[in-house]
């Protein structure tokens, strides 16, 4: 904090729970806009009474981890238009729409439904620029029916992968334990990507994973936004 308040930055984004109501003000009286990740309503409106400027609504469908605050609780399966509205009926705040688009309609699904702006992740993966591993890459793209889950079992918070060894295996066992579990698994996660082995990486991804597509980020943002 004393770094971005001293050198600030056009944006800071927090996400996994909300900073004092003191650090949103000093962060916005040096100039930075202030955006805050939000799974609910009661998350929206307490990062509104906080004075964030812009609030980052994610669904459960979104790939890696969910920025929810009660990460005991495996987050709500509700589709992202139905979250935008309720929190859009609660708080006049910008919000930025993001879990699980992948599609044209998606992204108009998400503006009509209120939101400023459409965010994705999992539907860059296989991008040309993205750093995907090449194990992941190839799990993405296997036509075999993988699911993804929600799981604690990489990191001891709640994350949507795709299913492999490791989740079937851990997912009912894993505690809340973030982050000691990610440490824990964090060697495993790299010796398994260097031994060209899916089935203990952590293959976070969200709902919409079938439509990441090997081309150059631009021309999938390009047909992602071609219906606006
Ligand atoms: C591989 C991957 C890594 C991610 N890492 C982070 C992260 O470090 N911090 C964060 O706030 N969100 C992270 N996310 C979540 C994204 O910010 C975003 O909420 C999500 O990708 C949107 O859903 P989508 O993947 O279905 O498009 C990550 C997502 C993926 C797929």
């Amino acid at each position: 904090m004393d770094l971005l308040l001293s050198s600030p930055v056009p944006v800071v984004s927090f996400t996994f729970g909300l900073p004092d109501e003191a650090v949103v003000a000093a962060l916005r009286k040096a100039g930075t806009l202030v955006v805050q990740t939000v799974t609910a309503p009661a998350e929206a409106r307490a990062a509104a009474e906080a004075g964030v400027d812009v609030l980052a609504v994610q669904s459960s469908a979104a790939g890696g981890h969910s920025g929810t605050w009660t990460p005991q609780h495996t987050p709500t399966a509700t589709p992202l238009p139905e979250l935008l509205t309720a929190i859009r009926n609660e708080v006049s705040l910008p919000l930025i729409a993001a879990g699980g688009i992948a599609t044209p309609v998606a992204v108009t699904e998400a503006l009509a439904a209120g939101a400023a702006a459409a965010m994705v992740g999992t539907v860059l993966l296989r991008a040309d620029e993205a750093g995907t591993s090449a194990p992941y890459r190839a799990a993405l793209a296997d036509p075999a029916p993988r699911r993804t889950t929600i799981t604690r079992a990489f990191t001891g918070r709640p994350a949507r992968a795709l299913t492999n060894d490791f989740t079937d295996r851990y997912s009912g066992l894993a505690p809340y334990g973030y982050p000691a579990l990610h440490h824990l698994t964090s060697p495993m996660r790299q010796a398994a990507a260097a031994a060209n082995d899916p089935e203990r990486i952590n293959l976070w991804a969200g709902t919409g994973y079938r439509h990441a597509a090997a081309e150059p980020a631009e021309r999938i943002l390009q047909r992602l936004a071609s219906q606006v």
